[in-house]
């Protein structure tokens, strides 16, 4: 391993190395939180507590990773079950928001930095820790999302993200952990993808993914089915809303984290919910990721179908660049701007009327809608019907209508055109 340099510090909240005493660090048990656990212990001399935070990443054992924590080092050890937070604070929001980044990304990782971070500071303070530290690159969307959680939320805490500094390579981070014996799971052979996964989603980078003219490999598949090897026969499922969150699966009411569960499992076991997807880093880059997210695709497809019923013309007009805006704002790592929390007020006040049932049916990786109702759709089934005129529609009022809508337009034609 090389011996860098401190990184100079640049910001207000990076730690100034001899200040740094004891450490909260967001440790996921895999090989770069592993060799960080013990690489600041050396070359801060300082103690590290650790916080693992359970978003709903599935087959994740925390006691094991606890051990591990326990093994390399750790002075003390929190693992934090935040499932119905992350789902009810983060996750129910962005439904209310149709949120989509860059037209595909339905923000899970986005969504869960700003909850990890604050948990961070909530513990680092409580264990009374001068410093957090995190795992991210100095090439992510991450290290904006956290770094800005913890300069925002807690002035007084101090940042070091080791892997933005040091000079290891993947494989001198297996031969420090051999050294150290610090123990690695599996094989180190064959490079793994770069995993990131919660409730909502899972995303994968890295190996033939950043080769953009690379069909993908099935292997990278582990939350949803090949769409060609999923069942022949559909799959039909209702989806009940209350106020723009869904409550109920199939009749059963549930919690929201357990319903994400559910409707995830129902989705990509039919092959729903794979994204292919070049994204716009905030950090410049352009990156290919291949995302995974069957829960997210059914429920906000649902969820916009309802909202369409329910809201006027104008209001869908005007909501979709504001969710446009909210999607931007939670990716580029901004939850605590108060901008989000503005848009938040009137995703509330529109989501007021998002109750029904939506009916989907699940195909091959699509999800169709197939059916709806609410209570509070601007829907009237005699009015929408043709030919027939009554009520509140006439159609003999329609081409007055059609001379003043359009006479604006039809002036300027005869200016431009005459
Ligand atoms: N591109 C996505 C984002 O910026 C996913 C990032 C996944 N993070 C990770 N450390 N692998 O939100």
């Amino acid at each position: 391993m090389s011996d860098p340099e401190f990184a100079p510090q640049t910001a207000s909240y990076q730690a100034n190395p001899a200040d740094v005493h004891r450490v909260l660090l967001l440790y996921s048990g895999g090989l770069d939180t592993s060799v960080m656990l013990r690489w600041i212990q050396e070359r801060y001399a300082a103690d590290v507590v650790t916080l693992t935070v359970n978003l709903g990443q599935p087959g994740e054992d925390y006691s094991v990773i606890e051990g591990k924590a326990r093994q390399i080092g750790a002075v003390d050890c929190h693992v934090v079950d935040a499932r119905e937070e992350f789902a009810r604070e983060y996750i129910a929001p962005a439904i209310r928001a149709n949120a989509l980044y860059g037209g595909g990304y339905p923000l899970f990782t986005a969504l869960g930095r700003p909850l990890i971070a604050k948990l961070a500071v909530e513990y680092a303070r409580r264990s009374g820790c001068d410093t957090i530290a995190h795992g991210c690159t100095g090439k992510g969307n991450d290290q904006v999302r956290i770094d800005g959680t913890v300069a925002t939320l807690a002035p007084e805490l101090k940042v070091i993200a080791p892997v933005r500094e040091w000079a290891m390579g993947r494989e001198e981070e297996i031969a420090y952990a051999r050294e150290h014996g610090i123990p690695i799971k599996g094989g180190s052979e064959v490079v793994p993808y770069s995993i990131d996964d919660n409730l909502w989603g899972r995303s994968s980078e890295g190996r033939w993914i950043e080769d953009l003219d690379h069909a993908p490999d099935e292997d990278v598949f582990q939350l949803v089915t090949p769409p060609r090897l999923a069942p022949d026969e559909p799959q039909r499922i209702e989806l009940e809303f209350e106020r723009g969150v869904p409550v109920a699966l199939d009749g059963e009411g549930l919690a929201l984290a357990e319903l994400i569960e559910r409707v995830g499992e129902i989705g990509g076991r039919h092959g729903v919910g794979i994204v292919d997807h070049i994204e716009d880093r905030i950090v410049g880059l352009k990156v290919r990721d291949i995302y995974e997210a069957p829960a997210a695709a059914i429920i906000l497809a649902a969820h916009q179908e309802l909202e369409k019923l329910v809201c006027t013309i104008h209001q869908n007009q005007f909501k979709a660049g504001l969710d446009r805006q909210w999607a931007y704002l939670v990716y580029a790592g901004l939850w605590w701007e108060p901008l989000r929390s503005d848009l938040d007020a009137y995703m509330d006040a529109v989501n007021e009327q998002v109750s029904g049932t939506i009916g989907l049916e699940l195909y091959k990786g699509v999800a169709r809608v197939v059916t709806r109702s609410s209570p509070n759709a601007v829907y009237d089934q005699s009015l929408a019907s043709f030919a027939e005129s009554g009520g509140l529609f006439s159609q003999t009022a329609s081409p007055g209508f059609i001379e003043l809508w359009t006479l604006q337009s039809r002036m300027a034609w005869r200016l431009r055109n005459g």
